[in-house]
C-alpha cells in the first residue's frame, strides 16, 4: 500500500510493505524566477484541493484514485514551479464527470487565472468506466459542467465535445504545453490519441496519461499474444495502454511511483520520429494501392481467360496472385495496427484463403474451380475492396 502524507511543504509517497518512501513535489524549494507564490501559499492551495478529493469524487462520480490525483497534481505543479506558469495551455482527452479535470485545472489556475485547460470528450462514455450506466439517466456533459462551475473552475476551461479521433486532428500542432491522455483504453485509440498528442504538444511538453500499470516487458507474455493487445482491463491489465506506450517509446517513458499515471517530456526526437512513421504509413499505402490493383487486373484477367479453358499463362498468374495476397495481409496487418480498423486485416486474410481455394481447386476440379473464382474470390476481393476504400479516401482511385 502507498500512504501519502503532506507535510512541511512536501508530498511524499511511501510504501508501507518495504517502508521505501519518495518526495514527490517539494513546494518548499526555490522555484522559478516569476512565479510571485510565496512556498507557503502554494503548499495551502495544494493541501486543500487534495482534501477536497473526497467530494469532488463523490459528485464527480470519479474512479481516478487519489494516488492518481496526486501523481497528476504534483506532475503539474512541477511543471509550473520550474518553468513557464501563466498563459498555459493544456489539454485533456477523456474527461467524463470531471475528477481529473477538476484537479488539473485548479492546478493550472493556482499559478494564473489565464491558465486554461481543453477538455476533449464525446461525453458518451466508455463502456469499461464503472459509471458509464449513469449516463443512461443523466446528460454526462451537463452534470461535467454543473460540477466544474460548483468547484469553482468552470471559467478555466474550454470543453471540445469532439471524437478524439477528428477532434485531435483538427487542433493546432505544436500548440499545448502539458496534455493528459485518458479516453478511449483500447490499443488502437490510445495508439492514435498518444501519437496525435505528441504533434499538437510543443517540444519540451509534457505529456501524461492513465492507465498504465507497468511497462510492456513486466506483462504476462501471453497478455500480448494475438489480438490480445486490443482488450482492455484483462487480468487487472489495461493492455492496450501498455502496448500502445511500448509501440512508441518503447521503454522510454516514466511511471510516477506506483500510480497508474505515466508521462514523457516530448523532445524534437519524439517529433522526428512521428514524421517517419507517418512516412512508413503512406509508403504502406502505395504499395498497398499497387497490391490490389495487381489483384484486380489478375483477377480480371483470369475470370476472362479461364471460362474458356485452362491455360499455362493463368497457372503461373494464378500462383503470382497467390504471393501477392499474402504480401497484402501482411501490409494490412501493419496498417490496421495503426488505424481503428481491425476487420481490414480480417477481409485481406479471407481474400488470401479464398484465393488458395481457388488454386488447389483449379489444379484438382476445373468446374469447380470456376465456381469458387465467381463465389469466393470476387466476393472476398469485393467485400475487401469496399472496406479499403472507406479507410481514406486520398490513397485509393
Ligand atoms: C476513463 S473516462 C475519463 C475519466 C476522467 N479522466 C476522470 O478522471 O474522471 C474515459 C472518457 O473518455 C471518453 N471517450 C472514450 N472514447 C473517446 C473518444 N474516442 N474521443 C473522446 N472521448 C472519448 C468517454 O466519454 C469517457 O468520458
Amino acid at each position: 500500500m502507498i500512504e501519502i502524507s503532506l507535510q512541511e511543504n512536501t508530498v511524499k509517497l511511501t510504501n508501507t510493505y518495504t517502508n521505501e518512501s519518495e518526495v514527490v513535489l517539494d513546494l518548499g524549494v526555490k522555484h522559478n524566477n516569476y512565479t510571485t507564490l510565496s512556498s507557503q501559499r502554494l503548499y495551502q492551495e495544494y493541501t486543500s484541493m487534495i482534501n477536497n478529493y473526497e467530494v469532488i469524487k463523490k459528485y464527480t462520480y470519479g474512479e481516478t484514485t487519489l494516488l492518481d490525483i496526486v501523481a497528476i497534481t504534483s506532475l503539474v505543479f512541477n511543471e509550473l514551479m520550474n518553468g513557464k506558469h501563466t498563459n498555459i495551455r493544456a489539454l485533456e482527452v477523456g474527461s467524463w464527470f470531471g475528477c481529473s479535470s477538476y484537479f488539473f485545472a485548479n492546478s493550472l489556475k493556482t499559478f494564473s487565472e489565464n491558465n486554461i485547460l481543453f477538455c476533449m470528450d464525446t461525453w458518451n462514455g466508455s463502456p469499461d468506466t464503472m459509471s458509464h450506466s449513469i449516463a443512461n439517466y443523466e446528460n454526462a456533459f451537463e452534470h461535467f459542467k454543473s460540477v466544474m462551475r460548483y468547484a469553482g473552475v468552470y471559467e478555466n476551461i474550454k470543453p471540445i465535445v469532439c471524437d478524439s479521433t477528428i477532434g485531435m486532428d483538427i487542433l493546432q500542432e505544436n500548440f499545448f504545453d502539458i496534455i493528459f491522455v485518458d479516453a478511449n483504453h483500447t490499443y488502437d485509440y490510445v495508439y492514435q490519441d498518444i501519437i496525435k498528442g505528441i504533434k499538437k504538444i510543443k517540444v519540451g511538453g509534457l505529456l501524461i496519461g492513465h492507465d498504465c500499470e507497468c511497462y510492456a516487458d513486466e506483462l504476462p507474455p501471453h497478455l500480448l499474444h494475438g489480438d490480445n493487445k486490443h482488450l482492455d482491463g484483462i487480468e487487472g491489465y489495461h493492455t492496450g495502454v501498455i502496448k500502445a506506450l511500448d509501440d512508441i517509446f518503447g521503454r522510454d517513458y516514466s511511471r510516477f511511483n506506483a500510480s497508474l499515471v505515466w508521462y514523457k517530456r516530448i523532445t524534437q526526437e519524439d517529433k522526428d520520429m512521428i514524421i517517419q512513421l507517418e512516412k512508413k504509413s503512406s509508403i504502406s499505402y502505395q504499395r498497398t494501392d499497387e497490391l490490389v490493383k495487381a489483384i484486380k487486373d489478375s483477377i480480371q484477367f483470369i475470370y476472362n481467360s479461364s471460362l474458356d479453358e485452362k491455360t499455362e499463362t493463368t497457372q503461373i498468374l494464378l500462383t503470382d496472385l497467390v504471393q501477392v495476397a499474402q504480401e497484402l495481409e501482411n501490409t494490412m496487418a501493419e496498417i490496421s495496427g495503426k488505424i481503428n480498423n481491425k476487420s481490414i486485416k480480417l477481409k485481406a486474410n479471407l481474400l488470401k484463403s479464398a484465393l488458395i481455394d481457388y488454386q488447389i481447386t483449379y489444379e484438382n476440379d476445373f468446374p469447380q474451380a470456376l465456381m469458387v473464382l465467381e463465389s469466393s474470390v470476387i466476393e472476398s476481393f469485393n467485400d475487401f475492396w469496399k472496406c479499403y476504400s472507406e479507410l481514406d479516401g486520398s490513397h485509393v482511385e
